[in-house]
């Protein structure tokens, strides 16, 4: 089982969204996938069409539950929903969790529960996708633990890159910390080829991080709105569309560098 994080401190850069579609493209190649919604917003669950507030059990049992491996993988089995998506099913958010950083304040190990849930659980799927709030604390730094890849989608605009130098910076920290050494991939989302800023600070992004940036690119594309009203994936909604082409080769390149 391999675990690939999608992380970014800035909001609105296609965390979620690249979530859903990575998902999708896996799905169709047959693989058995486990979403994870680590953001207290719920963003990923309601676009899957799962209202955490009307759940019994959510993510945020597994994050108070006793650590041990019988309990942890009792509480993942309850809490893992099916989506509409084959072979997809979610770990859905709570807003409670916007408090676990209080919540576990002085709890050792706070940082690797994700991990020991997956490892409890780890024959049951081929790829586990985590969707990360906008926020580094103990839910982004659960996430970094558990990763074999960090994704980091961020928008092709000079203020973005800005922000991705800093988010490169802190995770570079972190690995260091954590002792993890998780692959990082960043990948330019929104891209407007329109658009002369976006092809240039496209090219700063490759002169500053060259190492680490994905050698393509997901286009704005209005498909991207059409999918997530009807809670479905661009894959499933728009499979010819640029949109779901730019994430089959995301998909593609990913699982080639394993
Ligand atoms: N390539 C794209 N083309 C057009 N719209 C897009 C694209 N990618 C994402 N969007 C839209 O941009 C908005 C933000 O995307 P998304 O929710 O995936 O970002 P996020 O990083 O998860 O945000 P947050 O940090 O708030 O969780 C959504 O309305 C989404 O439909
Ligand atoms: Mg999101």
């Amino acid at each position: 089982m391999k675990v690939w994080s999608l992380v970014n401190q800035k909001g609105g850069v296609g965390k979620t969204t690249s979530t859903i579609s990575i998902a999708a493209c896996l799905s169709a190649l047959g693989k058995r996938v486990l979403l994870i919604d680590l953001d207290p917003q719920s963003s990923l669950s309601y676009y899957l069409g799962i209202d955490s507030d009307t759940l019994q059990h959510t993510l945020f049992d597994v994050f108070t539950s006793p650590q041990n491996t019988v309990k942890l993988k009792a509480i993942v089995n309850k809490v893992t929903v099916q989506t509409s998506i084959q072979n997809v099913t979610l770990l859905p958010s709570h807003m409670a969790l916007s408090t676990i950083d209080n919540a576990l304040s002085q709890q050792t190990g706070k940082g690797l529960i994700i991990k020991n849930a997956l490892d409890c659980i780890s024959s049951d799927y081929d790829y586990v996708l985590i969707d990360c709030p906008p926020v580094l604390g103990v839910l982004m730094i659960n996430a970094i633990t558990s990763s074999d890849k960090l994704i980091l989608p961020t928008q092709t605009e000079y203020l973005a890159f800005q922000g991705l130098q800093r988010m490169m910076s802190t995770l570079e920290k972190l690995r260091t910390n954590l002792k993890q050494d998780a692959r990082i991939l960043i990948v330019p989302t929104l891209f407007d080829r329109r658009y002369n800023a976006a092809i240039r600070t496209y090219s700063l992004i490759r002169e500053t991080f060259k190492e680490s940036l994905w050698k393509g690119y997901i286009p704005i594309d209005t498909k991207f709105r059409d999918a997530s009203a009807i809670g479905a994936s661009i894959v499933e909604v728009a499979p010819e569309s640029r949109g779901a082409f730019a994430y089959e080769k995301l998909t593609n390149d990913l699982l080639k560098h394993e």
